[in-house]
């Protein structure tokens, strides 16, 4: 991957997949100003998905955008949180797109954090076998990662993410602004995703986090701003390479092996997303090291920046009885398993990543060393 991209504005980002090709809009302002719904597919309705914590506060602002666009606006708005992303909440998607007697040509706007994101994708590609829709991501963490590319899903209680499909939406909307209402725990979440592509990509950003981390935990707009971007712009060159994860994909995934054992471990929804891939990539970044990939300057040199933005770097313990066996069985049901045989994304050199197995008592050394053992 390339070095920093020189910072365009307020241009949008483009993702490029030919005729599923979109823009991603960055900036302040954005959730109703005037010119960023247009261009988008012209229609009879509209559907809002958001959830109870999103609506009271941004609903009805985008519905009022929305209405000179799409003369019936309906709004779902869902239970908030990871345990409710499942068969029972997307449902109550389908439930409202029937109730409301919406067409194939409807508009779904997934108005939220990623959770209400995946959910309305995955919704949108099934509904009348696919409907279009518009992701309006309002976490940090879905403006940098989870609205861009496509991805949607929900969870299984035995795997993160198991059902889902790949379904590009028409357009992303970040409107940094709706970060100002972010809890500073999910803020914290947002920052390890925003880490996460220094490692894999970029180590000129991540050098630039390492010096605005500060800033960014107090919100500074211009410092945000530019995490979102530049974040935006490198998923946008590796899913314009490589859409459905045929290779490249995977080093979005550095520290989400670990990190999706933790969250399914724990209990969905106990440790955020985030905070599972923040240590979860101190974990990759020990296991790389283990290999003889990267030195142990580079794992302290993470794990640092990891703990600057509030996230945990101390892994938990899954199974007091077998906390390994527990580690490596939920690591099994990985989407990147293949036969049972985990694979790891693991940096090979400070800005580059790959992606392979690892035998099981070097993963179990890295297990054993990342937990806290009173
Ligand atoms: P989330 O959707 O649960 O949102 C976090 C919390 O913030 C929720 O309580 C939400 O209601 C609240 N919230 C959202 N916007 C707010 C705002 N502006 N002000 C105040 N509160 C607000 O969590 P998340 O971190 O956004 O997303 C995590 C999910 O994203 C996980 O399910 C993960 O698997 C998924 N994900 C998907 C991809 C992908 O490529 N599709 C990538 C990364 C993560
Ligand atoms: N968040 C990983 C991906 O989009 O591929």
């Amino acid at each position: 991957m390339t070095s920093l991209i020189p910072d365009s504005g307020l241009d949008p980002v483009r993702i490029d997949l030919g005729d599923r090709s979109y823009d991603i809009a960055i900036g302040p302002g954005l959730l109703d100003a005037p010119d960023t719904y247009a261009h988008l597919p012209t229609a009879t309705s509209a559907l809002i998905v958001t959830n109870q914590t999103v609506a009271p506060l941004y609903a009805e602002r985008l519905a009022r955008a929305l209405a000179p666009r799409y003369p019936k606006i309906h709004t779902v708005s869902l239970p908030d949180g990871e345990s409710h992303k499942n068969w029972e909440t997307l449902n109550l998607i389908f439930d409202a797109l029937l109730t409301h007697g919406c067409d194939r040509k409807t508009v779904m706007f997934a108005l939220g954090g990623g959770v209400v994101g995946d959910m309305t994708g995955f919704a949108a590609a099934s509904y009348m076998r696919g409907v279009p829709f518009v992701q309006v991501p309002t976490t940090l963490l879905a403006q940098v990662d989870s609205s861009v590319g496509g991805k949607t899903a929900i969870n299984h209680p035995l795997g993160k993410n198991m059902i889902g499909a790949f379904y590009q939406p028409q357009r992303v909307v970040c409107d940094l602004d709706t970060l100002k209402t972010l809890p500073a725990r999910e803020l914290s979440a947002g920052l390890a995703e925003v880490i996460k592509y220094g490692p894999i990509a970029d180590m000129v950003f991540y050098d630039w986090i390492e010096s605005h981390m500060d800033a960014l935990m107090l919100r500074d707009p211009e410092a945000l701003g530019h995490a979102v971007r530049r974040s935006c712009e490198i998923k946008a060159e590796v899913v314009g390479q490589d859409e459905r994860e045929g290779g490249l994909r995977a080093i979005l995934n550095f520290g989400h092996t670990f990190g999706h054992a933790i969250e399914a471990g724990m209990g969905y929804g106990q440790w955020l997303h985030g905070e599972a891939v923040g240590c979860g990539m101190v974990m990759a970044a020990r296991l790389s090291c283990a290999m003889g990939l990267v030195d142990q300057a580079f794992v302290d040199r993470l794990a640092a920046l990891v703990h600057r933005a509030g996230l945990p770097t101390v892994a938990p313990v899954l199974d007091p009885r077998d906390n390994v066996g527990r580690y490596l069985a939920l690591m099994r049901v990985d989407k990147k398993a293949e036969a049972g045989e985990i694979k790891f994304v693991l940096i090979d050199h400070p800005g580059h990543a790959r992606v392979q197995s690892v035998p099981d008592e070097v993963v179990a050394r890295v297990i054993d060393a990342s937990v806290h053992h009173p």
